[in-house]
C-alpha cells in the first residue's frame, strides 16, 4: 500500500494558537455563559437553523431534572468496564434520569433500551449508546499498539470504518476510543491502547481513527461518534502505575501531549473524555484551564465532554473536592458536560443550581451539548436506526472483515531480529515444526484487551491452526504448551520467576518442570522451535501495571532449556507493551513481535513465519533494554554531558550521563522494524541548504530494494533544532512514506519541508519556529538515519 504524509499540511493542524484575521471578523459577539469570556469561535449551532429551534423548543420543555438526566451516562452490564455499576438503570431511563448508556450493545437488547427511552419517558428523548470499540468490535483487529506498528493510516482508517459498521449495526452510536495518550513508560498497561511515544505518529494515526468510526458525516447510520480521550496527560502516570498523578511542563504539556488532540479535533472529533489522573495538582475532569480555556476558547470545540468512569466521585480520593457534591460542583462548572457512571450530576446539579453554586445558562448549554449530537446522530428523525437485526447479521463478522482483520494483522507485526535469515521458514526445507508455547494454541488472548464484543472463545484463530492450515501433511506440527505466562505467585514476590512455592496458577513445581520436559521432546524431535510467549492479555490495559517488563511466568526457564538443544530457535512474541527481551536478543535466532493480533491473529502470525507475507511494521515504541532505563524514548533532550554517539560503550566512563551497568541505547530503537528483504538507503540530497520563511526545502532519497523478495519500507524523516529558546530533542518525526518496493526495484523518495514543520512552542510559549540550524535525517528506523543540515533564515 502506498502511503505518504505530507508533513507540511500535516503542520497546520498544529497552526491553532493564533487567529487570522478573517476568522476574527467572524467571531460572534456572544459571551460564555459560564466563564462570562467572549465566545472566540463561530458557534457551529449556526450552521442548522432546524437544529437550533428544535432544540430551543425541547429545552423550553425540560424541566431541571429531565435536562439534568441527560448528562448523566450510565454502564449496563454487558463487558462491564469498571468498580461500579447500577442495576436500576432500565428503571433510570424510564424516569428521563439517563441521557446515554454505555456497556450495552446488541440491536435487540439497545432497541429495548431505547424503546423505554422514547416511549415510556414524558418527553421521548432518545438515549445515546456508546461502547468502547477500541481495535474492532466483533471482528477484532489488532491491539491499538499493533495497529499503530503498520505505521499505515489508510489501513489503521479502514479499521475503525470496519469497527463503526460492526458496532453500528449492533446498537452503538459511540465509542470512547481513540486513546491519543502519549506514552513513555511500558509499565503503564495502558501503552497497548496507544498510538506509542511519538506526537506525530500518534496525531496521525488518531486521525486515522477518528475519520474511519466517524465516516463522512455521523448521521449515516454506518458511523458513530468518536472520543478523543483521555483529554490529556493520563499517559505520563507516575511509574508508570494506573490513574497515578501526573507532572507535566507547561511547554511539554502544548509540545508533546497536546498536538494528538488538537489534530483530533481538527479531523471532527465529536466528544472528548477527561482523564483520571491530576496534572499538576489538578485533576484534569474539574481543570477548567483545559476544559473551557484550552479546550473551548482556544481550540473551539463544538461537541461535549465527558468525565471517565466515576471520576467526578474520585475527585474526594484526589483530595480536590470536599465531597462528591463539591465534586460535581467543581467539574461542571469547568467544563465536563457529562458524568459517567458516577450520578453526581444527577444528585447534586439540582441542589447546586438552586444554591446558585451552578447556573442553569451553565446546564442549559451542557444540555444543548448533548442534544446537539443526538440530533446530528439522526436520533431525533428515528431513533431505532441502529437496532435493525436484520443489518447486524450482514454486517458483522463478514468474510471481506475478517479478510481485513488478517490484512491488519500482519501489517502490524514487527520483526525485531533476524540472524541468518532464520525467518521466513522454509516449508520444502523442513520435515517438522515444534510449536511451543501458551500463546501457540491460545484463542483467549489472542484478541488482547480491550476487545470490544470480541469472542475469545471460539472465534479467534490460534498459531496453530494458521500454521496448520497452511501446511500439508508433509510438514508436521508438533504442540506443547512448554509453560504459563501468567503471574506464578500472588501479589507478594511476583516478580520472582524462581523459587516457586506457592504459584497461584494452581501448578505445582513439578507441573512446570514437566510442561517444560514435553516441550523439550517435541522440540529434539523437530527441525525447527517456534516460541509462541508472551503475556496474559489481562497484564496490559486499564489497572494492569507492572515493574518489571520481563515474560511472565517460567517462560524463561523453557526458552533457556530450549536453547540448550542448538536448534534454529523462533520467538514469536504476543503483548501488549514492549518487554524486556535481552535474554531473547541474544539467544534466539529470530523475532516476530505480533502484539495481540486479533481474531485472525494466528492466521497473520503464520503467513509471517512461513514467508506468505514479507512484514513491514516499525515499533511506535522504544523497547529497552531493561526496566531500569524506563522512561526511555528517542526523542529526548541531550543534556549537558551527553555520551558521545560513537562510542556508546561510554568509555571512559567519568561524568557523563550514563548509567555503570547498561548501555544507554534501547534494545529496539523507536522506528526499527526489519524485512526479509534489504533495504538501500544512498546519501540523501536537500534542494537547499537555506529555508526561507515561506519557502521550502525539499530532501530526496533513492531506495532500492536489494533483497531477493518484494517488501514494504517505512521512511522516516526527523529533524532536530541545533539550538533553541528552549532545549530541543535529539529527533523529531516530521514525516514518513511507506512504500512497497519490487525486487530490485529503486524509489526517489522525497519529503517536503516548510517552516511549518519547525514550528513550536518556544520559551515564551509563543508558537513558531526560531532561526539557526537544523539537522534533517532520513533513514528506516530512528537510529538508523543519514544527516543533512540546513539554516532555517529570518
Ligand atoms: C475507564 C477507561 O479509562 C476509559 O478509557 C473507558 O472508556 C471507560 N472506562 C469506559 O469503559
Amino acid at each position: 500500500m502506498n502511503l505518504c504524509i505530507k508533513i507540511s499540511s500535516f503542520a497546520l493542524v498544529f497552526l491553532f494558537s493564533q487567529f487570522s484575521q478573517a476568522e476574527a471578523t467572524m467571531f460572534r459577539d456572544v459571551v460564555h455563559p459560564h466563564t462570562n469570556q467572549k465566545l472566540s469561535k463561530n458557534d457551529w449551532r449556526n450552521e442548522s437553523r432546524a437544529m437550533d429551534t428544535f432544540i430551543d423548543d425541547l429545552l423550553s420543555k425540560m424541566t431541571l431534572d429531565e435536562k439534568i438526566g441527560q448528562l448523566d451516562l450510565q454502564s449496563g452490564y454487558r463487558g462491564v468496564t469498571g468498580p461500579f455499576v447500577n442495576a436500576a438503570y432500565e428503571q433510570q431511563i424510564r424516569n428521563g434520569s439517563v441521557g446515554a448508556i454505555f456497556n450495552a450493545y446488541g440491536a435487540q437488547f439497545g432497541k429495548r433500551l431505547q424503546t423505554i427511552a422514547v416511549e415510556q419517558t414524558r418527553l421521548g428523548i432518545p438515549i445515546i449508546i456508546g461502547h468502547d470499540v477500541i481495535h474492532g468490535h466483533k471482528t477484532i483487529f489488532p491491539q491499538s499498539i499493533g495497529e499503530a506498528a503498520s505505521w499505515d493510516l489508510d489501513a489503521i482508517k479502514h479499521s475503525a470504518r470496519i469497527a463503526a459498521k460492526e458496532a453500528s449495526a449492533d446498537g452503538i452510536m459511540w465509542t470512547f476510543a481513540p486513546m491519543a495518550d502519549m506514552v513513555r513508560d511500558p509499565r503503564w498497561g495502558r501503552v497497548s491502547e496507544s498510538a506509542g511515544e511519538d506526537p506525530f505518529l500518534t496525531s496521525a494515526v488518531s486521525v486515522a481513527r477518528v475519520k474511519g468510526f466517524q465516516g463522512e458525516n455521523i448521521s449515516l447510520n454506518d458511523t458513530i461518534m468518536a472520543t478523543a480521550k483521555h483529554f490529556v496527560g493520563y499517559g505520563a502516570s507516575q511509574g508508570g502505575r494506573d490513574y497515578n498523578t501526573t507532572d507535566i511542563s507547561e511547554n511539554r504539556l502544548w509540545n508533546l501531549y497536546l498536538p494528538p488532540f488538537k489534530a483530533m479535533l481538527d479531523a471532527g472529533v465529536t466528544t472528548f473524555m477527561t482523564g483520571f489522573n491530576d496534572l499538576n495538582g489538578i485533576p484534569v475532569t474539574a481543570n477548567q484551564y483545559l476544559l473551557e480555556t484550552v479546550l473551548r476558547d482556544k481550540w473551539g470545540f463544538k461537541g461535549f465532554v465527558v468525565t471517565d468512569y466515576t471520576a467526578v466521585n474520585e475527585l474526594v480520593a484526589h483530595g480536590y473536592a470536599r465531597d462528591e457534591k463539591h465534586g460535581a460542583q467543581i467539574a461542571f462548572n469547568s467544563g465536563a458536560d457529562m458524568d459517567m457512571v458516577g450520578q453526581t450530576y444527577l444528585k447534586y446539579l439540582k441542589p447546586l443550581i438552586a444554591e446558585n453554586k451552578v447556573t442553569e445558562a451553565r446546564l442549559n448549554e451542557a444540555v444543548r451539548r448533548v442534544l446537539e449530537m443526538k440530533w446530528r446522530l439522526g436520533l431525533f428523525e428515528d431513533p431505532y436506526r441502529y437496532h435493525d437485526e436484520s443489518r447486524a447479521a450482514q454486517r458483522i463478522l463478514t468474510k471481506e472483515n475478517l479478510e481485513a482483520a488478517t490484512d491488519m494483522a500482519r501489517r502490524s507485526m514487527v520483526l525485531l531480529k533476524n540472524q541468518n535469515q532464520a525467518l521466513p521458514i522454509d516449508s520444502n526445507k523442513v520435515d517438522s515444526i515444534a510449536l511451543i508455547g501458551p500463546l501457540a494454541d491460545n484463542r483467549f488472548d489472542m484478541i488482547g484487551n480491550w476487545a470490544g464484543a470480541g469472542n475469545r472463545d471460539s472465534q479467534p484463530v490460534t498459531v496453530r491452526e494458521g500454521l496448520s492450515n497452511l501446511l500439508d501433511d508433509k510438514v508436521k506440527i508438533r504442540y506443547a504448551k512448554g509453560a504459563t505466562h501468567s503471574y506464578l505467585l500472588s501479589h507478594t514476590g511476583m516478580s520472582s520467576l524462581m523459587g516457586i512455592d506457592v504459584p497461584v496458577s494452581g501448578q505445582t513445581k513439578q507441573d512446570l518442570q514437566s510442561d517444560i520436559d514435553e516441550a523439550l521432546k517435541i522440540a529434539k524431535a523437530s527441525d525447527v522451535v517456534v516460541m509462541v510467549l508472551g503475556e496474559d492479555q489481562r497484564m496490559s490495559g486499564e489497572a494492569s501495571s507492572r515493574t518489571e517488563l520481563t515474560l511472565p511466568g517460567n517462560q524463561q526457564a523453557l526458552m533457556e532449556a530450549l536453547r540448550s538443544l542448538n536448534k534454529p530457535l523462533i520467538l514469536v512474541v504476543m503483548s501488549g507493551r514492549p518487554n524486556d527481551l535481552r535474554w531473547a536478543d541474544s539467544n534466539v535466532d529470530a523475532i516476530l513481535h505480533a502484539w495481540y493480533p486479533g481474531t485472525m491473529g494466528g492466521q497473520a502470525v503464520a503467513d509471517v513465519l512461513l514467508g506468505k507475507y514479507n512484514p513491514a511494521g516499525k515499533l511506535p515504541m522504544t523497547f529497552p533494554r531493561t526496566v531500569g532505563q524506563v522512561p526511555l524514548f528517542y526523542n529526548h533532550k541531550n543534556t549537558g554531558r551527553p555520551i558521545a554517539s560513537s562510542n556508546p560503550a561510554h568509555t571512559p566512563a567519568e561524568y557523563t550521563s550514563r548509567y555503570d551497568d547498561s548501555l544507554n541505547t534501547p534494545l529496539y530503537a523507536f522506528g526499527h522494524g526489519l524485512s526479509y528483504t534489504q533495504f538501500k538507503y544512498d546519501a540523501p540530497t536537500l534542494s537547499s541548504t537555506r529555508l526561507d520563511q515561506n519557502g521550502e526545502l525539499t530532501l530526496t532519497v533513492k531506495v532500492t530494494n536489494i533483497g531477493d523478495r518484494a517488501g514494504e519500507e517505512v521512511i522516516q524523516l526527523y529533524t532536530h533544532q541545533k539550538v533553541g529558546s528552549i532545549t530541543r530533542p535529539v529527533k523529531e518525526l516530521k514525516g514518513f512514506q511507506k512504500l512497497a518496493f519490487e525486487v530490485g526495484e529503486t524509489k526517489t523518495v522525497a519529503f517536503t519541508l516548510t517552516p511549518d514543520d519547525l514550528a513550536f512552542y518556544r520559551a515564551d510559549m509563543s508558537w513558531g519556529t526560531e532561526p539557526g540550524e537544523f539537522e534533517v535525517m532520513v533513514g528506516g528506523a530512528s537510529n538508523k538515519v543519514q544527516t543533512l543540515t540546513f539554516t532555517l533564515v529570518d
